[in-house]
């Protein structure tokens, strides 16, 4: 009778868990954050996770398989504060665009992956892979012949509805690059419809040609060895069956969504937050006054401040009557006034869900902000590249933060920013609103990811959610067609008017001289 139960119960273990390959490989820190958070939430409803990462974890398990892909350094010598605050950093889409191809050639490249590849007896039930400027990592899904979902990090909302729908409707929809914050007036709607046709137009005429050609190049033989032919990448780069959009609807305007469109935003929280160390917690008991925490991401607090910002930053912070927890990974700074704490490493959740945290001072990147918005923290932005600006001033408009530029001389601004914050409830308050709304979900942002994953395999590719304007060519959806039509009709009328008025005022002639 055991025997048999326990038969039962393995069997169904085999039958629940489903097989995913997680490829999340762009070498920065806070993307390695959110892969990690796929595998816990996945690992925890008992599927085996294969995962490609440039940031392995230290956990060990039966059911995680993890390919470790070069962190090529491109990208911590790219973006480095003082290059940014000399403005040697301009966004330029085509160099971005190059950069994530490069990185991608390398991950493909890669002896482990493609020795991955071409195992034939290596089967996934679905890929689910990150978005970063480039649609490549879609030919994992021809190799394997399963279904995929894209995960969207940023809310790159243009992006995202051409690959799963149809291009946003510029006229709302905001963008990372633009930066402008919806109801646009007149010439940011103009800013953002050229932005959009340049953007479609880069993307189809010289971007995918050199997608194709390292998809080709890297994924063919694979293909080839498991006797399939390759699929058109115009075809396969469209086959998502779902997408992920790392954002939730508090942190965001967003104007409507394409039903293949899950946000899952916050799913890299843990459901019980960790308790602090012992010397933090006291720390955080004491401050009675309130404390601010400080820090500008993963990646800017390792890359070198240089000192004239750090000692700004220190002449803001110095004797306010808050304690201020700086995460910092540098021992140059000297003379710390007695309220600062600097220290490498914070368990930042733990913190700002200490009801002494008072305000959050963040470089803005998306995960910060959900934290501060599980937390129902305050904050204060100083964005510094990519979606930052947006986010900031998103949050800004939202009213729970305000906006301070990142330069040599901000101190003034920053500490009269800080009493402003700290001293108007009305931040806070809506802070904890926008905190409601996040957490009233019908399930917790993890919960939602498995399920979904799930159902894209149940379901073999969730083809009832798939958008119906995908295939219908742009001059169908703008009605150019019925437009053409309609000029050929009017033209042809034209032309029948003038054939009879000019058969008429002949006719007239004749009979004048008859
Ligand atoms: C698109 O996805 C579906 C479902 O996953 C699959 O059956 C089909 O073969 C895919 N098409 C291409 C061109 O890969």
């Amino acid at each position: 009778m055991l025997k048999i139960l326990v038969t039962a119960v393995l069997l169904f273990d085999i039958s629940v868990g489903y097989r995913v390959l997680l490829v999340f490989p762009f070498p920065y820190r806070s993307h390695g954050i959110l892969g990690s958070g796929f595998v816990r939430n996945l690992l925890e409803a008992g599927h085996e996770v294969t995962y490609i990462t440039p940031f392995p974890l230290l956990e060990q398990s039966p059911k995680l398989h993890q390919v470790q892909v070069g962190n090529s350094g491109v990208l911590d010598a790219t973006f480095n504060i003082k290059m940014l605050l000399e403005g040697n950093l301009r966004s330029d889409p085509s160099k971005i665009f190059n950069l994530m191809v490069n990185v991608a050639r390398d991950v493909l490249a890669d002896r482990k992956v493609q020795k991955l590849l071409n195992n034939t007896n290596q089967n996934y039930d679905v890929v689910i892979t990150e978005w970063m400027n480039t649609e490549i990592y879609s030919g994992f899904s021809a190799v394997f012949d399963c279904p995929f979902i894209w995960f969207f990090p940023f809310d790159q909302y243009l992006e995202i509805f051409r690959i799963m729908h149809t291009p946003a409707h510029p006229a709302y929809t905001p963008n990372i690059r633009t930066r402008n914050i919806p109801p646009f007036n007149f010439r940011q709607r103009l800013q953002e419809l050229w932005y959009q046709m340049i953007t479609l137009y880069t993307r189809n005429f010289k971007f995918s040609p050199i997608e194709e050609k390292a998809y080709r190049q890297y994924f063919e033989d694979a293909v080839k060895r498991r006797g399939r032919k390759l699929p058109d990448y115009n075809e396969i780069k469209y086959n998502a069956s779902l997408a992920f959009s790392n954002s939730h609807i508090s942190l965001r305007d967003v104007p409507e969504l394409p039903l293949a469109l899950k946000m899952i935003g916050g799913f890299h929280i843990e459901t019980h937050i960790k308790p602090l160390p012992n010397n933090l917690q006291v720390i955080m008991n004491k401050s009675t006054n309130g404390v601010i925490l400080f820090s500008m991401g993963t990646q800017l607090t390792t890359g070198g401040m240089p000192s004239e910002l750090t000692n700004e930053l220190l002449k803001a912070f110095g004797d306010l009557p808050y304690t201020v927890l700086w995460r910092f990974d540098d021992d140059q700074l000297k003379d710390i006034p007695d309220n600062i704490i600097v220290q490498s490493w914070i368990p930042q959740l733990s913190i700002l869900a200490h009801p002494n945290c008072v305000l959050f001072i963040t470089h803005g990147g998306l995960l910060s902000l959900t934290e501060s918005i599980h937390t129902g923290v305050p904050i204060i932005g100083i964005p510094v590249f990519a979606d930052q600006f947006l986010n900031v001033d998103t949050a800004v408009k939202n009213g729970y933060g305000r906006r301070v530029e990142l330069s040599f001389t901000m101190s003034h601004v920053l500490r009269e920013e800080i009493h402003e914050v700290i001293n108007n409830p009305q931040y806070s308050r809506k802070a904890k609103e926008l905190s409601l709304i996040y957490h009233d979900r019908l399930v917790p942002p993890g919960v939602e990811l498995v399920h979904w994953v799930e159902h894209v395999v149940k379901t073999r590719g969730a083809h009832h959610l798939r958008s119906p304007a995908l295939h219908l060519p742009l001059y169908q959806k703008l009605y150019f067609d019925l437009l053409a039509f309609a000029i050929l009709i009017l033209f042809l009328f034209f032309i029948l008017y003038r054939y009879i008025v000019i058969k008429l005022s002949y006719l007239k002639r004749k009979i004048k001289i008859t």
